[in-house]
């Protein structure tokens, strides 16, 4: 594999993600890590990414030197370069302007890192800093206007360093670069695949459980899909799953999830119906963040109680993802988001965890489950919150306020499907604000409920656009859930992106 040292940069978890699609394994580690340890992992390759800072500020982020005398290849991107420079005693100085954005480099050397590729190119660049000489012992491999040193290298040490940013699209031979280094000049074998994943994974949860048990909270999303359908694969019987029904899921979806699994699977599946238990809990409340958190809460108690009912269980299995890990905030980056995930579980239950997932990125997750045999409802599910239809009857709970929700969010769900979207949009479903409004059917008032329907795009969640669902699809949608769903007279369609809204209506 191929260890990429995260020194802060915005495009760090790209470079691991470029690497893996060539077909090598890679992850993102802190620039922490001692020489020792790295000695230990035994990467064919380190690439230091970029960064924020300048070398020679304070408390700029720094390596263990000995890095450099493990005889493993380095490439240095940007900031890499410019530590690396540093390390070996080169000029790195701050440049007149800025740059920031596309330049052409001149590349003038037979450097490994731009074998088959054209002399001139154009490149992605973001930086303060620039390298004004190599190094001793160090080639000048490109040029670009402003950078007497696009990119450098010490063929003999192997160590690399470029000031642009071959991860990013707008590089355009970026791949290549990056092909060349881990193949050419680290000689990896490629050998990184999902089916080569699971192999390897099998074989790890085998030997760490051993004849033990393990508990996994279902919960009929990708992730703890995905994992459950895994550690199945690799202990069946001795995984235990446990499936929460809080009351607050979409019309069918209990039934679903214990179909594909508990029959399908043949999984040792355990169904909890908590729906009295959650419901009595928010009963009266009507503050969002009050209902979110009983729901987190209560989904504690009942799995605690519920896990503490079965024998001899020793580790607990969760669908922890690779980005999970980097939003939480590594050392380096930034925390972006704390995650508020209903199956967040308490620090101190006496389990060991199994995260077989906690490498991998989203995409990669639905080829293992597809890999697994999990089918396309599952693999392609839209995100679904935690605290489930909660948040989508807004204001205070009822049943018949959930009955509408359900009701109107599968007509939603059928009508997208027949129109071929389901695909394109990355989350549709309906909300019920807690408001009537005057109508007239059949000759006569009505005075009852509003239904919104959401329908978003977006990459990741994070931000979002309205999608702009067909006049005449807005129109059966509208149709139907006005004459179906019972108590309610008026459909509207949310057309506010995001930021300034949110995806979820509370
Ligand atoms: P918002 O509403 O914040 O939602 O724009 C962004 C994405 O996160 C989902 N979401 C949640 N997921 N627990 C979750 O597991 C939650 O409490 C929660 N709140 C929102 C939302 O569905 C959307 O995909």
């Amino acid at each position: 594999k191929v260890v990429v040292l995260d020194f802060g940069g915005q495009y760090n978890q790209l470079i691991a993600r470029r690497i893996r699609d060539l077909g090598v394994f890679s992850e993102l580690i802190s620039n922490k890590i001692t020489a020792a340890e790295l000695k230990e992992m035994a990467p064919k390759g380190i690439i230091f990414s970029g960064g924020p800072g300048s070398v020679y500020a304070d408390g700029a982020p720094q390596c263990d030197p000995e890095i450099f005398d493990l005889d493993i290849p380095v490439l240095g991107i940007c900031y890499g370069m410019q530590l690396m420079t540093h390390h070996f005693h080169g000029n790195v100085e701050a440049a007149n302007h800025r740059e920031y954005g596309k330049a052409v480099i001149n590349v003038q050397s037979d450097s490994l890192l731009f074998k088959n590729l054209p002399r001139e190119q154009s490149v992605w660049m973001s930086h303060g800093d620039l390298v004004k000489a190599p190094p001793e012992g160090f080639q000048t491999d490109a040029v670009n206007v402003s950078c007497p040193v696009a990119a450098m290298s010490d063929e003999n040490r192997k160590l690399y360093g470029v000031q642009f940013h071959p991860e990013v699209q707008n590089t355009e031979y970026g791949n290549d670069m990056l092909h060349n280094f881990i193949y050419d000049v680290c000689g990896c074998d490629g050998e990184w695949s999902m089916e080569n994943y699971i192999d390897m994974e099998v074989e790890k949860i085998r030997e760490n459980v051993g004849s033990k048990k393990v508990l996994c909270a279902l919960s009929g999303g990708v992730d703890s899909s995905v994992v459950a359908a895994l550690v199945h694969k690799a202990i069946g019987d001795q995984l235990i799953c446990m499936f929460i029904d809080h009351g607050l899921l979409r019309k069918g979806e209990a039934d679903s999830v214990m179909k594909t699994f508990g029959e399908g699977f043949d999984m040792n599946l355990v169904k909890i119906d908590a729906q009295d238990r959650f419901l009595g809990k928010l009963a009266g409340v009507s503050d969002p963040e009050e209902k979110r958190k009983i729901i987190g809460n209560e989904f504690i108690y009942v799995f605690e109680e519920e896990a503490g009912k079965l024998e001899n269980v020793d580790f607990l299995a969760q669908g922890t993802l690779y980005t999970d890990i980097i939003e939480s905030g590594t050392d380096t980056a930034q925390t972006i988001k704390s995650h508020h995930n209903v199956g967040g579980l308490p620090e101190d239950m006496k389990f060991d965890l199994i995260e077989p997932l906690n490498t991998l990125f989203k995409d990669e997750v639905r080829k293992v489950g597809s890999e697994l045999g999990l089918p396309d409802e599952i693999v392609w599910r839209q995100p679904f919150p935690g605290p489930g239809l909660g948040i989508r009857v807004l204001g205070e709970i009822t049943d018949e306020k959930l009955e509408i929700v359900r009701e109107s969010d599968q007509i939603l769900r059928d009508e997208i499907k027949r129109a071929g979207l389901d695909k394109h949009i990355w989350q549709y479903f309906t909300a019920l604000p807690d408001m009537r409004s005057v109508g007239v059917m059949g000759d006569e008032r009505t005075y009852d409920y509003t239904v919104g329907v959401r329908a978003v795009t977006s990459i990741d969640g994070m931000t979002s656009d309205w999608a702009r669902i067909p006049y005449d699809v807005l129109e059966i949608i509208s149709t139907r859930i006005v004459n179906e769903v019972k108590n309610v007279n008026r459909v509207v369609y949310d057309v506010t992106s995001k930021p300034p809204s949110t995806i979820e209506w509370e």
